[in-house]
């Protein structure tokens, strides 16, 4: 199969799921797992792709989704029309691919400027109105898209409470992703999730009935964020035993008394270390015999076993503790560190679907917050979870840069548009290549418009017109003499639920300027990188390659 072919028919297969009224797949792999996605880089990562053009698509869209998080489905579209139309200049017209190629990054180049200079619109003070709207754009296709309004105010809020200062730029804000932790827990209905700020959630329980299930102060929050002191720990908490191979003979019958209780002793030493640090919760990722529990009972300490590794390291980031792995030190002693204790105002088991989580509330470390999405199975938690994503990167990405553009093909066709004008500045054969780039944008309206049953042919007409009359008129004296300023409709895109356009700026139809960029330049590179190649050759590997086998140059 050809490259071009390829790439289109991974394209094919996701575009059905674009825009707001865009459909959802359902993947099945070979042991039966579901799973139910409208997310573009999801859908194309569960693919078995062996074509390597078309992995070259799959992994365009794991960069989009890594890199802006939103917009997956978009860049492999454009990626494959301008795959699609560049072909056709080469074995039809007769270009030089490398014509196609030049003429493709002109016109990103004008494209990306054109961008900055007359579609982004900067928001100064961006106020929580954009932001939302912003959420509830990249939400609007997804599973969560109904309750639009309720998780883009999480979405928002969360995102905002995990702010700290940059420590590269001075005076910059920067929103860490990573300090958010999604949970999900079955039962209740999607808008029941919520959003614990300044708090983390785990999936853990107490290891023991007799642990108290309330440790500090949750409920106040003017108590201190060093109320409770947390352990964490990434070792077996459990009876000690000699290490394999360890042979050890005895003669009198009264020392394998002694060897017991000096076990028994060593751990008992172990943990009376950690209580004396000043622990009142104790975390392992590992396991915790009855004999430790015990003592922990004892001591009225609240523990937890086998809590997921990677939510210990982020409660430990969160609480400015460090998660512990040995308590060896230098000098071959064991001791435990205070300073590896997270702090914060309390800890409670709480009750929530099937099964107990710990809540820690007002951490002490940097900003944390843990968001508990709920939902009616996992099918619906993971999707949740994927959308939930997007909007958070959405929202980041709008917070860190401070712009944004209208949706729904607004931009595109503006673009095109505005290209399409480019194009005839140039009387050398790139002109076709820059036309064809235009056309090709015209493809996520279309796309929209078709996914919402609207008529594709008239719309985009229409849209084209109003924006060609934006960019070329200053403004129009209309039948009563008024002048009518025409810029305005640069900001006019597609109303897929009325089937009609719509200045959708105002109709808060947005998404940050930099996904915009970024997504056609991966887009053209990826466009570029295949229409590159002309030819594929298969490599032999059996080794009778005359090249390899006389020890040429390789
Ligand atoms: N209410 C709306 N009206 C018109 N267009 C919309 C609306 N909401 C979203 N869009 C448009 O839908 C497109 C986004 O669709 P979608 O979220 O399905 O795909 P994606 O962001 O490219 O990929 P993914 O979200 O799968 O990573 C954008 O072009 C956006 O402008
Ligand atoms: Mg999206």
């Amino acid at each position: 199969m050809g490259n071009v072919t390829a790439a289109i028919a991974v394209a094919n297969i996701v575009k059905s799921s674009l825009g707001p009224v865009g459909l959802d797949k359902m993947l099945v792999d070979e042991i039966g797992d579901v799973i139910i996605t409208n997310d573009g880089a999801t859908i194309l990562a569960q693919l078995e792709v062996e074509h390597p053009a078309a992995r070259l698509l799959v992994d365009l869209a794991q960069v989009q989704d890594k890199e802006v998080g939103d917009g997956t489905t978009s860049v492999v579209l454009i990626a494959a029309e301008l795959l699609k139309k560049g072909q056709d200049l080469i074995s039809k017209q007769g270009l030089h691919p490398t014509t196609v190629l030049a003429g493709y990054r002109l016109a990103v180049k004008a494209a990306v400027s054109y961008i900055k200079k007359t579609l982004l619109v900067p928001v100064h003070s961006l106020t929580d109105d954009h932001l939302l709207n912003a959420a509830r754009t990249s939400m609007s296709s997804k599973i969560i898209g109904k309750e639009g309004d309720f998780f883009a105010k999480l979405a928002v809020e969360a995102t905002q409470s995990v702010a700290m200062a940059s420590m590269q730029q001075e005076g910059k804000t920067i929103y860490p992703l990573s300090a958010i932790h999604i949970l999900k827990a079955h039962g209740k209905s999607s808008v029941e999730s919520y959003l614990m700020k300044g708090g983390f959630c785990l999936n853990a329980q107490r290891a023991s009935q007799g642990m108290p299930t309330l440790v500090g102060l949750p409920d106040d929050e003017s108590a201190s964020t060093e109320t409770v002191k947390i352990a964490m720990l990434d070792m077996n908490l459990q009876k000690h035993r000699m290490a394999m191979g360890i042979n050890i003979q005895v003669k009198d019958a009264q020392e394998i008394e002694n060897i017991k209780q000096r076990e028994m002793d060593i751990t008992k030493e172990k943990i009376q270390k950690i209580i004396s640090a000043g622990a009142n919760v104790v975390l392992t990722t590992k396991g915790m015999d009855d004999t430790c529990m015990k003592y922990f009972v004892e001591a009225g300490i609240l523990c937890a076993r086998r809590v997921p590794k990677e939510d210990l390291r982020r409660l430990a980031k969160a609480t400015g503790g460090q998660l512990v792995i040995t308590m060896a030190d230098m000098e071959g002693e064991e001791s435990f560190d205070p300073e590896c204790l997270g702090k914060c105002r309390g800890v409670k088991e709480v009750a929530v679907g099937d099964g107990e989580m710990l809540h820690v509330y007002g951490c002490h470390g940097k900003g944390a917050s843990t968001i508990v999405l709920r939902g009616a199975n996992d099918y619906m938690l993971d999707e949740m979870d994927r959308a939930l994503h997007d909007s958070l990167c959405v929202v980041k990405r709008m917070l860190e840069s401070n712009t944004l553009v209208p949706g729904g093909g607004a931009v595109e066709v503006a673009l095109s548009v505005y290209l399409q004008d480019y194009a005839t500045t140039f009387d050398t054969r790139e002109q076709l290549a820059i036309e064809a780039f235009a056309e090709a944008l015209l493809v996520i309206p279309k796309t929209l418009a078709v996914n919402a049953a609207k008529d594709s042919a008239d719309l985009l007409a229409r849209l084209r017109s109003l924006h060609a009359k934006s960019q070329t008129k200053k403004s129009t004296a209309d039948e009563d003499g008024e002048e009518e300023d025409m810029t305005v409709y640069k900001t006019y895109g597609l109303d897929l639920v009325n089937g009609t356009i719509r200045d959708n700026l105002a109709a808060g139809v947005v998404e940050p300027a930099m996904s915009k960029i970024k997504s056609l330049r991966f887009a053209t590179e990826a466009a570029i990188t295949i229409l590159r190649i002309d030819d594929r050759i298969q490599t032999n590997p059996g080794g009778t390659n005359p090249l390899a086998a006389g020890g040429g140059p390789r």
